[in-house]
């Protein structure tokens, strides 16, 4: 064992949290539930009354004409051709994509667009009843369609202040996947606080050919972050001591990143973005593809007390990962937090054989917490889960985050190209990783205290 690494390679899963297992059971527990109420009551769901308003609202965003998913479920017909196979992805917690185990740990999020279980209920009833549509009065009047290739944060902020593109890359229609490393100058002259950052593929095909995206910031520090920030993690094994670090991560399924109003990342004179795009290829060439990344500034002279660095903890870092073929791995990861700190964010990273990842915390007084769980992991959606803000972890300094990523090489995992085969850690889909992106701001102590305070008492007030 090195330093404070743990690596747990088992046979089956059945050390794994029963959560991990727990979700689909529950679902078709209540679906049975819910079935026989409808029934008694007469009243089934139909498209018109319940079951268009929640494609409107949890649905449409994506599966629109034009838009990233395969097809378009806005009227009956559309949604009536599909109908089993809503069934199947919506019981199964696979659509939308929000994969996270909602029984344990923080229930609040600012992006969450799951459904609840009544929901999903009303979904799989409505199916199992032969989709009816009911009487067309009862719909409502079809959604205005957000436009695929606009800014999506646009609506809250207005267009970006600055918007930098990566240089052109023509992906080939077929061969091995690629990163495109191109660096950008972000034509800054004068030192500015980011507000909120979205990275945004070329659509239609660029959104097809982009599995990735990292862009590293390139800019002249000098003692700025010799601080709490760039120490605190440096001395474990899983943290990559990121300096000005990583601007922002994009994966399928993220737009960006929006910052507490006390906090957000400088950008300073000079600065350079440096790009990773990973490239797939589709049987179809994609020329001179170009993927944007906008950035809206805090107003002129405001300085957020706070700098928020995103960090990647690496739950593989020492141990490569070693998933023999036919079996289920468990990959464990330790940092301890030298400053008192809120966490802002959840963001697993895995591929193919990925099945779950957790954060935990333990407290400097013994107390373990778990923070999140995301136990129905899909390779293809990489879902940054954003904390709600009153109840985003604020964590003392000494508190341990323990990461556990979970990998299934057995062929009951569906998105397992080969069981017959061992994976290791590398950069291909088809071989494996396991870390989380997370943002963490840093506080000061007398800072971090208030905000506890003020929790507190927000808690009592409660009902
Ligand atoms: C954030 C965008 C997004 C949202 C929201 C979303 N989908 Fe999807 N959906 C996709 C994409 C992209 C795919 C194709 C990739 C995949 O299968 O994961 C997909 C695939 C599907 C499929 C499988 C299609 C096939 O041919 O097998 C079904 C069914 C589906 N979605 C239903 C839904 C339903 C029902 C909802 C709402 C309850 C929903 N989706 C919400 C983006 C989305």
């Amino acid at each position: 064992m090195k330093r404070s690494m743990f690596v747990f390679c088992i046979a089956s899963m059945a050390a794994a949290p029963a959560a991990t297992l727990s979700a689909q059971a529950d679902v078709s527990v209540a679906t049975v539930a819910a079935n026989v109420a409808a029934k008694r009551a007469g009243d089934a769901p139909t498209w018109s009354k319940e079951v268009s308003r929640i494609m409107q609202a949890k649905c449409q965003v994506c599966h629109t004409p034009g838009s990233i998913a395969p097809m378009v479920l806005v009227t009956y017909q559309d949604a009536k051709k599909f109908a089993d196979k809503i069934k199947a992805r919506v019981a199964t917690r696979r659509m939308p994509p929000w994969h996270l185990d909602k029984s344990v740990g923080i229930r609040e999020y600012k992006n969450d667009r799951s459904l609840s279980d009544a929901e999903i209920n009303t979904i799989v009833t409505w199916v199992d009843n032969g989709a009816p549509e009911g009487d067309a009065k009862d719909a409502p009047p079809p959604m205005t369609l957000p436009d695929p290739a606009i800014w999506q944060y646009a609506e809250k902020f207005g267009q970006p202040d600055l918007i930098v593109k990566s240089a052109p890359y023509t992906v080939a229609p077929s061969g091995q996947d690629k990163w495109w490393r191109p660096e950008v100058d972000m034509g800054l002259t004068e030192e500015r606080w980011v507000r909120a950052i979205e990275i945004k593929p070329s659509v239609p095909l660029g959104k097809r050919v982009v599995h990735h995206v990292l862009t590293t910031l390139q800019q002249d520090e000098g003692p700025m972050l010799q601080g709490l920030a760039s120490s605190a993690m440096d001395h474990s094994p899983g943290a990559r001591p990121m300096g000005a670090g990583l601007f922002m991560e994009w994966a399928l399924g993220k737009a960006g990143e929006i910052f507490n109003d006390d906090a957000g990342k400088l950008l300073l004179p000079g600065a350079k973005l440096r790009w990773e795009v990973h490239y797939y290829a589709i049987g179809q060439e994609v020329k001179d593809d170009q993927v944007e990344i906008g950035v809206w500034y805090y107003p002129k002279g405001y300085k957020p007390k706070n700098r928020t660095i995103l960090n990647m903890f690496n739950i593989a870092a020492g141990s490569e990962l070693d998933i023999p073929p036919g079996q289920k791995t468990i990959t464990q990861n330790f940092i301890t937090l030298r400053g008192p700190a809120r966490i802002e964010n959840f963001q697993p990273h895995m591929h193919m054989r990925g099945k779950a990842a957790m954060m935990e915390a333990v407290y400097p007084d013994g107390r373990r917490e778990v923070l999140s769980h995301v136990n129905n992991f899909q390779w293809n959606w990489h879902v940054n889960y954003i904390y709600a803000d009153h109840v985003a972890p604020l964590l003392p300094k000494g508190t341990m985050l323990v990461f556990t990523a979970w990998h299934d090489n057995t062929k009951d995992n569906a998105s397992n190209p080969d069981p017959e085969q061992w994976v290791g850690w590398g950069d291909r889909t088809v071989d494996e990783m396991a870390h989380v992106w997370v943002d963490v701001t840093y506080l000061e102590q007398d800072d971090f205290d208030k905000k506890v305070a003020d929790r507190k008492k927000a808690a009592l007030v409660k009902p």
